[in-house]
């Protein structure tokens, strides 16, 4: 059985001292939850402080991005060996904003995804269609080429410990989330892209999150179905007590 994983991607929020006071509430209310992994990225800035707070908790940190190589003259990038080396053990590649504002590409992106392994870093692969591209019934045919591109050229073992975020980009920031069996549908569809790539095995392997408009309401409803193993959470993730409440969908 695969351990549900819950994500808050704190996005471009809170300076170090914000981020600390989050990080000492939350501490306190989830330190009892053993059954599902708990990882929140925060931005570059906080890391440091962060990872001094969570040290010796159930809380996991990652990057919301990273550049692919190790160092050098690459002025304003971040390696992964600095995202590792600051206390990270993921990092959030892909996200469609950065597609969208940054145009990253998917062949940055696998680039990015392969230089994560490097330094054992597990990256969080974001897919997601635009309402365009849903409206005009290319869906499927968008994040099937966003899930091979991006997972081009990883070994078996790397392809089944990646973790897959479907975040439509009409439900991101939106309030509006995708129906859970609209967001059943396309899980099942991308676990059956790893089955035509990989094997059954590994397709049954790979977690795969739903990221969208998460938030209290809808997050059981949501987790209930049996391809979603988890949350990419934003605009919920940055109160404690409502992340709270989303690490806690299962009781
Ligand atoms: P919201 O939860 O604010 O819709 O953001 C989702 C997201 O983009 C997480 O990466």
């Amino acid at each position: 059985m695969k351990k549900p994983l819950m994500v808050g991607n704190w996005k471009m929020n809170k300076t170090v001292s914000e981020a600390i006071e989050f990080v000492k509430i939350l501490k306190n209310t989830i330190s009892d939850v053993t059954d599902i992994e708990i990882l929140i990225c925060p931005p570059f800035t906080a890391l440091y402080a962060v990872n001094n707070e969570t040290r010796d908790s159930n809380i996991n940190l990652g990057a919301q991005n990273l550049f692919w190589e190790s160092n050098g003259a690459f002025t304003g990038e971040i390696s992964p060996t600095m995202i590792k080396d600051i206390g990270c053990s993921y990092a959030i590649i892909g996200h469609s904003e950065r597609r969208q504002y940054f145009t990253e590409t998917n062949k940055i992106i696998n680039k990015k995804t392969k230089a994560a392994f490097v330094t054992t870093l597990t990256p969080i692969l974001c897919v997601g269609e635009t309402l365009k591209e849903r409206e005009d019934n290319v869906a499927f045919k968008v994040i099937e080429k966003q899930v091979r591109e991006g997972l081009f050229g990883l070994t078996l073992e790397q392809a089944s410990s990646i973790v897959i975020a479907y975040e439509p980009i009409w439900a991101i920031g939106t309030g509006e989330t995708s129906s859970p069996e609209q967001a059943q549908e396309m899980h099942c569809f991308i676990r059956k892209i790893y089955e035509k790539m990989y094997s059954k095995n590994i397709a049954d392997k790979v977690r795969i999150l739903y990221g969208g408009s998460i938030n209290p309401n809808n997050v059981s409803d949501l987790m209930k179905k049996p391809d979603i193993n988890g949350g990419l959470v934003g605009g919920a993730s940055l109160e404690a007590e409502s992340f709270t409440k989303l690490i806690r969908y299962f009781k």
